[in-house]
């Protein structure tokens, strides 16, 4: 269901980093550092074979689980992919779509994307669906067109007035892993103009309870000024979250 409002959310994508021990390991830091926050919505996206574990030391905590990608189809003939249902069984329950790092290193299209989004929404997971200018691309102006774009065919598969959740995570490309994060009044534009697309693409009351996260580069250094902005909903933390100290900072943040 849409959220009845925009409760902040930070996500920890932990990449292909932490085996099982290490994950675990983490969680035991974690989960005390956070207790104190339970006005924040807190995720975390372990790599898939860790999945189980992390589902079992989270269970009875509010920390939700997230993976970091999802096949479109259900089972089949897809060496090395991992499915939706498979996803939901365990207990996931929101999908990173669309990162760059799938776009730029795995050449996902668009169009994948959105066969992602709408397989797992078929199966009551929550889309994350990312999107994010090139360096390149802010340089010459693009910024949002570049957006408009992910945004207007990430979603083209699913119907506007199922009433489901969706979260949109803007992350710009040169701000991931570089240290060099977006400036708020940066964020604050594509933010505002994403708000506005879903309104035009669905309609005002989704536009107005879906999360907008923003992604790159985020600390607890960083956190401050880009959470407080009003249409920066939360954050999707890469670097930062595998350190419980530092992840936990940001959520205090986001309070
Ligand atoms: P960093 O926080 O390491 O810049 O990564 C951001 C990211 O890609 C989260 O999905």
């Amino acid at each position: 269901m849409i959220p009845a409002s925009r409760t902040p959310f930070v996500i920890g994508n932990w990449k292909m980093n932490l085996s099982e021990r290490w994950a675990v390991a983490l969680l035991d830091d974690l989960l005390p550092a956070i207790a104190g926050a339970p006005e924040v919505d807190v995720g975390v996206a372990p790599a898939f074979p860790c999945l189980r574990a992390a589902a079992d030391r989270i269970a009875g905590t509010p920390v939700q689980l997230g993976a970091q990608n999802a096949h479109w189809e259900d089972k089949g003939a897809f060496t090395g992919e991992v499915s939706p249902r498979m996803l939901a069984e365990l207990g996931v329950g929101f999908v990173i779509l669309g990162h760059s790092e799938r776009r730029n290193i795995f050449g996902e299209t668009d169009e994948r994307v959105a066969r992602k989004v709408a397989a797992v929404r078929r199966h009551a997971m929550v889309p994350v669906l990312c999107v994010g200018e090139q360096e390149g691309e802010r340089d010459a102006g693009r910024t949002l067109d570049v957006v408009e774009r992910q945004l207007r065919i990430g979603l083209s598969e699913i119907r506007p007035a199922d009433g489901a959740e969706i979260v949109v995570a803007y992350e710009p490309v040169w701000a991931i892993g570089t240290g060099r994060s977006a400036t708020p009044a940066q964020a604050q534009e594509v933010h505002r103009m994403i708000r506005e697309q879903l309104a035009s693409m669905f309609s005002p009351r989704l536009a107005g309870t879906t999360r907008i996260l923003y992604g790159g580069s985020v600390t607890p250094a960083s956190a401050p000024a880009l959470l407080s902005l009003p249409e920066i909903d939360g954050a999707l933390v890469g670097g930062a979250s595998l350190d419980a100290e530092a992840f936990a900072g940001i959520v205090a943040a986001a309070r």
